[in-house]
């Protein structure tokens, strides 16, 4: 693949680093930047040959298969746009609009010119979420009743994140749009989100948008849906699921304590890992950022997905529903209610029964519970079909 970037900030560093890492076969060929001095530094930091300041040109250019957006939300629909026009493949970092209505526009844009539209949810490419998913898939803890993911550090990099009509929300958008298409992915794609209940507040900086969040998304099958996310966690970044299951459990911890544990004075410093807020004392840092954060992954899937004519995991449509479930986060949050995920084009199941498949003790008893107490006592709790009593056996 011949790949343009579009973008020289952060996210665009972290996803470079990716692309030239492991002697990949595809080439990085084309940055845009607004800022021409940083659009030639990038270039030269990762031997780009050609640089350009106008977004259509350099989604345009005749050595460029496919775009890579790592620019601020409110750029991502005239990126997503001219991408279009020049019939270039393009995957966007998350979130894919600032609302549904934007991010509508792009799915529709894309399926229109015929190319292929990736969702770079990198949480959803961790080698850690991608073991989970394949043991869920291969029904290793049974039915998933409550899947929560929780994304929580001290505050983005960038001044427009703060902006609330430049990001279209705070860490609602910025965070929980993670965290549901990680519970989303867990619970089963096709199964529709129907509603959402939020609480937000700012707690900690003088912003309009909210710092800091939960929300429960329900599904059509009863399984729950929780996002945890925060801009004033103090001590890194805290990237952490854990899936409840009707025969298993999983929990996950991607990003802090991933096994190496590091104490230095303070006196010589380096990079630790992405939001760590100290370089001294005791540190945690992070192997292989670029993999554990599932770059990776993610890129092969995306390159192999449009060589092959195929959708890639993590596709537009994907990006839509997330914009559609935190509009309802952020209805919810307002109004304190449960709101509606306003879906307009639904492609998941149209009906799903919610199961009730209790376990028998008899023909005539349900069993509800056993347990050995501490005494070496059994006990067993049993509820009888018909009368819907409940007894001890
Ligand atoms: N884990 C992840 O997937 C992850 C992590 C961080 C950021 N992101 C996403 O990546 C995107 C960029 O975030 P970042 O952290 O790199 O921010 P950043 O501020 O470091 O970089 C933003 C880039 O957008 C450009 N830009 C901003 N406004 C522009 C405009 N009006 N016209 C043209 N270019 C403009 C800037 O020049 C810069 O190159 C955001 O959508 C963010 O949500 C994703």
């Amino acid at each position: 693949m011949k790949i343009a970037i579009l973008g020289t900030g952060f996210i665009s560093r972290f996803y470079v680093e990716s692309l030239v890492a492991q002697r990949r076969k595809d080439e990085v060929t084309m940055v845009y930047g607004r800022d021409e001095a940083k659009a030639k530094k990038f270039a030269a930091d990762y031997n780009i040959p050609n640089i350009s300041t106008n977004l259509q040109e350099a989604a345009s250019h005749k050595d460029v298969d496919v775009a890579v957006i790592g620019l601020a939300n409110d750029v991502h629909l005239d990126a997503v746009l001219a991408c279009a026009r020049a019939k270039k493949h393009v995957i966007t970092t998350k979130p894919l609009g600032r609302n549904a209505k934007e991010a509508l526009q792009m799915l529709q844009a894309v399926e229109k010119a015929g190319i292929v539209g990736g969702y770079l949810e990198d949480l959803c490419y961790t080698p850690k979420f991608l073991k989970s998913l394949a043991a869920i898939k291969s029904g290793s803890i049974g039915e998933v009743i409550w899947a929560k993911s929780r994304e929580t550090h001290p505050g983005p990099h960038s001044d427009w994140f703060w902006d609330k009509n430049r990001a279209g929300g705070g860490a609602i958008i910025d965070l929980g749009c993670h965290c549901v298409e990680i519970a989303r992915n867990f619970i089963g794609k096709n199964i529709r989100p129907v509603e959402v209940m939020c609480w937000a507040d700012t707690r900690m900086h003088p912003i309009d948008a909210e710092d800091n969040a939960i929300g429960l998304v329900k599904y059509a099958n009863g399984a729950i849906g929780q996002f945890e996310v925060s801009w004033s966690f103090r001590g890194g970044m805290d990237l952490r699921d854990e899936v409840m299951g009707t025969e298993g459990t999983i929990w996950v911890n991607n990003f802090l304590r991933t096994g190496i544990e590091m104490f230095t004075s303070g006196k010589t410093t380096s990079y630790v890992a992405e939001k760590a807020e100290s370089t001294s004392g005791w540190l945690f840092p992070v192997g292989d950022e670029v993999h554990e954060l599932g770059y990776n992954n993610m890129f092969s899937d995306m390159f192999d997905a449009i060589e092959k004519n195929k959708q890639p995991a993590e596709t537009f449509y994907d990006g839509y529903i997330v914009n559609a479930i935190l509009d309802a986060a952020y209805a919810s949050a307002k109004s304190k209610k449960w709101e509606p995920v306003i879906i307009e084009d639904w492609r998941g199941l149209k009906e799903v029964k919610q199961k009730h498949e209790y376990a028998d003790y008899d023909n005539n008893y349900y069993l509800i519970k056993e347990e050995i107490l501490p005494s070496g006592e059994k006990k067993t709790i049993v509820k009888h079909k018909q009368t819907g009593s409940i007894e001890k056996r």
